[in-house]
């Protein structure tokens, strides 16, 4: 199958029907196209990403995004009396994950004072709510620069811009190396990391959420300050945490999907899993 040509910057989702079980399944992937660090996919590796070689590709959505990239249609939408910037038009996400608006009023909720940051920020949505929360700082992390100035936007639009409020463009694995070394720690992190990619930023061919998820908490949680949490949320259905080598590690997760998932998506509660993360002492 052909590569997928360069496009400025662009998602683009595939479908994959997973045979396990002879069930039919459906994983929708996330390939970050273009950009200074990142590969252009082909869809016949996306096969081998996807279900690590048990599923087929069945379809992909949007073939439109194989030629020239649909023109933008901004719009404004408003959560919890935040305003934030949607895209109808170019882009497959709209800018706001629907199913995890109770998971922001949390992170919000969560936030009076605190030194908050945001893993895998995608639009900034989380932290517009942390500073809203009253967080006395906020980093924003993504490997987008367009997500990133998307995120800085959506800030500004309500209220929060200055010195308290970073953006950085760096993938979140390199970065948290990096900032492990130095003093900075965090009272409130929030880590909704891709349940696939191939970028090559994350230091491995691929990234799996279920494969790699205990050394990205166990980072996370080394940046916590003493009494901290992290909220961790992936949206891979048969997600199961490696309970056992993060608690060896000091970092115990706590299960709070029920309480994050809305009333529209009751019917739907594997939308997405959720944890707290806190440290523990080890012996
Ligand atoms: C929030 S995650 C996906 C969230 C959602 N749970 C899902 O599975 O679709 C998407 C964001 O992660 C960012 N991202 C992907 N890989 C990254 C990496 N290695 N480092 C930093 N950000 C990354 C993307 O640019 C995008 O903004």
């Amino acid at each position: 199958m052909a590569a997928l040509r360069a496009l400025d910057e662009a998602v683009v989702s595939l479908h994959l029907e997973d045979a396990r079980g002879g069930e039919a399944r459906f994983f929708e992937l996330t390939f970050h196209v273009g950009g200074d660090d990142e590969e252009i996919p082909a869809l016949d590796e996306a096969e081998q990403v996807g279900v690590e070689g048990k599923g087929r590709l069945v379809e992909v959505v949007r073939e439109d995004v194989l030629g020239p990239v649909r023109p933008s249609r901004v719009a404004w939408t408003g959560e919890s009396g935040y305003v934030f910037e949607i895209d109808l038009g170019g882009y497959l996400d709209t800018g706001i994950f629907l199913d995890h608006r109770m998971t922001r009023e949390l992170v919000g909720s969560m936030a009076e004072g605190a030194r908050f940051l945001n893993l895998f920020a995608y639009t900034g949505t989380a932290t517009v709510h942390a500073a809203g929360g009253g967080a006395a700082s906020t980093v924003t992390v993504d490997l987008s620069q367009t997500y990133l100035s998307w995120a800085e936007r959506n800030m500004k639009l309500n209220g929060f811009s200055g010195r308290n409020h970073r953006f950085v463009r760096s993938d979140v694995v390199r970065w948290i190396t990096e900032e492990r070394a130095s003093k900075r720690r965090y009272d409130l992190i929030f880590v909704d990391p891709p349940t696939f990619s191939n970028s090559k930023a994350m230091g491995k061919d691929t990234w799996s959420v279920q494969r790699d998820h205990a050394e990205l908490l166990i980072g996370v949680s080394r940046l916590l300050a003493r009494g901290g949490k992290a909220v961790f949320s992936c949206n891979l259905r048969s997600f199961k945490p490696d309970t056992e080598t993060l608690e060896r590690y000091g970092a115990r997760l706590t299960d709070i999907t029920a309480d994050t998932i809305p009333e529209d998506f009751a019917r739907n509660p594997k939308i997405h899993r959720c944890y707290l993360v806190e440290r523990i002492e080890t012996s």
